[in-house]
């Protein structure tokens, strides 16, 4: 049993949180993989909370890489010299590593792509939407989820969104059911949504995607936030596509993504272009091309060959931990910190954080989102919170997390007001910025996020971060000052 520092076993505080959470007794072997790999945290005093921006990678998967490219000779693949056979050898191993990891061997081709926005761009690109097409995606989307609707309404398909409920950020069930069944006169329907939110941790019930298609739906799902601490399996859970980014899940390396294509599926896509390596003859002389017939016919040009290898180093990685473990830990931690932050009250008793979406454990990952309210109730500017976690060199991330179907419900934006602001934005130049004066609403929130290298003290500085701003008001000098700092640019 991995033994913890005296002084967290001698703490008050984790005596209270392993009350409340046991179960992260089980995750202790995290700690030591905390010393071992990720020691530089601790060295550089970084406290980072934004595991839904990016994971960490532990050294020892840049050790493992770097000793295996400094140790052969890799070409180009797919020729039948040594040094091209060598790198086709990693790549098919790494190839058949993620299928074996997300249970897909027989039943998804995998094809690489640059990042979890690449593969979603191949689905918006290749779905058949000319053919009566319509696309139905949740207010809780990525915006490369939303930027297929683009696609859809250029090839004359119609769009359009399922509500969430304000009080938790998830999906309206009775909504959702309505939407599926309106459609049945269309032939091809693609239902898209993310797995897990980017922004409020909210875990999307899966058992969405079978009723999707048992009314005739193909299902995109967006996986990217999802499986950096989940399991996602797709022998149980069978989307027609699915896309992620596997920096979000070991950290290294950026620059490689998946689409995963059910096999009976494949053909739906329809390429509108053909690229080196996706062809098995074209012609000049004649305008004529045959596609590839599996997961090349999508990977255009030549493959992050060097960096591939690197993709099965990072899942062994997380193999070895198991990925159980992570998300026990991101649990306890995510509880620990949701249970805290609500405690932390103003002498007047108003909070001095306010949390959107779910304020407890059930169907969410490790990923927060919130507003500090100062002892007036007013909403403190995101950006002054972050540059004074900034100052405390707390990584955390604020803004609108590039969803803003989900700013648009927490921050009770109306589609009128939405289509005033784009109105001025067409005949104006009104900033980003100035949306705020110009609707009148704050936008934006904080974000936190833990992951497989976050600890207790991690989570324990940030309620520490939080509880400096009790009792703070608008009217305290360190506002003022940044604000006007801010206004003279
Ligand atoms: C849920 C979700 N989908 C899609 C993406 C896009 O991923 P990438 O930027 O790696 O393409 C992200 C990135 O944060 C995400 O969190």
């Amino acid at each position: 049993m991995t033994q913890l520092p005296a002084h967290l076993l001698q703490s008050k505080e984790f005596q209270k949180f392993i009350q409340k959470f046991p179960a992260f007794e089980s995750t202790l072997i995290l700690d030591e993989y905390r010393k071992k790999e990720y020691a530089r945290l601790d060295k550089m005093h970084h406290v980072y909370l934004d595991y839904t921006g990016g994971n960490l990678y532990g050294t020892s998967q840049l050790e493992r890489h770097q000793e295996l490219l400094k140790n052969g000779v890799y070409g180009n693949p797919h020729s039948t010299n040594p040094t091209s056979l060598a790198a086709t050898k990693l790549e098919k191993e790494a190839r058949r590593y993620v299928l074996e990891f997300f249970n897909a061997q027989d039943d998804y081709e995998l094809i690489f792509t640059a990042n979890a926005s690449a593969g979603l761009k191949i689905v918006g690109e290749c779905y058949p939407f000319h053919d009566d097409g319509h696309f139905l995606l949740t207010f809780d989307n990525h915006n490369s989820v939303n930027g297929i609707r683009e696609f859809a309404k250029k090839r004359g398909a119609s769009f359009c969104y399922t509500p969430l409920e304000l009080e938790d950020l998830r999906l309206s069930e009775k909504k959702l059911k309505k939407q599926l069944k309106k459609y049945a006169g269309k032939k091809n329907k693609l239902f898209a949504f993310p797995a897990q939110s980017n922004v409020s941790g909210v875990k999307h019930s899966l058992d969405w995607i079978e009723r999707a298609q048992k009314k005739g739906w193909d299902v995109l799902l967006d996986a990217a936030a999802f499986v950096p601490s989940s399991k996602l399996d797709l022998r149980v859970h069978r989307p027609n596509f699915v896309t992620l980014s596997f920096y979000k899940i070991f950290g290294y390396p950026t620059g490689i993504g998946a689409l995963l294509v059910r096999k009976d599926s494949f053909d739906t896509l329809q390429k509108p272009w053909f690229a080196g390596g996706t062809v098995t003859f074209a012609a000049v002389n004649e305008s004529f091309h045959t596609l590839k017939n599996s997961y090349e016919r999508f990977e255009d040009g030549t493959i992050n060959y060097l960096g591939i290898p690197a993709v099965k180093i990072g899942l062994e990685y997380i193999n070895e931990i198991g990925i159980e473990i992570i998300n026990t830990r991101v649990h306890c931690l995510t509880g620990w910190l949701l249970y805290k932050l609500q405690k932390i009250k103003h002498s007047n008793g108003t909070p001095v954080v306010n949390i959107f979406g779910p304020k407890d454990t059930k169907s969410r990952g490790g990923t927060i989102i919130m507003n500090f309210t100062d002892s007036d109730s007013k909403t403190v500017p995101w950006d002054f919170i972050e540059y004074k976690a900034n100052q405390q060199k707390i990584s955390l991330r604020t803004g609108c997390f590039c969803n803003p179907g989900l700013d648009e419900v927490y921050s009770c934006i109306t589609q009128d007001e939405t289509l005033k602001y784009t109105e001025h934005l067409r005949t104006g130049d009104l900033s980003y910025a100035e949306i705020v004066t110009f609707i009148g609403k704050l936008r934006g929130a904080i974000r936190i996020s833990v992951g497989l290298a976050s600890n207790f003290e991690d989570i324990n500085t940030f309620i520490h971060f939080v509880k400096g701003f009790k009792d703070k008001s608008s009217k305290d000098i360190e506002f003022g000052t940044f604000i006007e700092a801010q206004r003279h640019g």
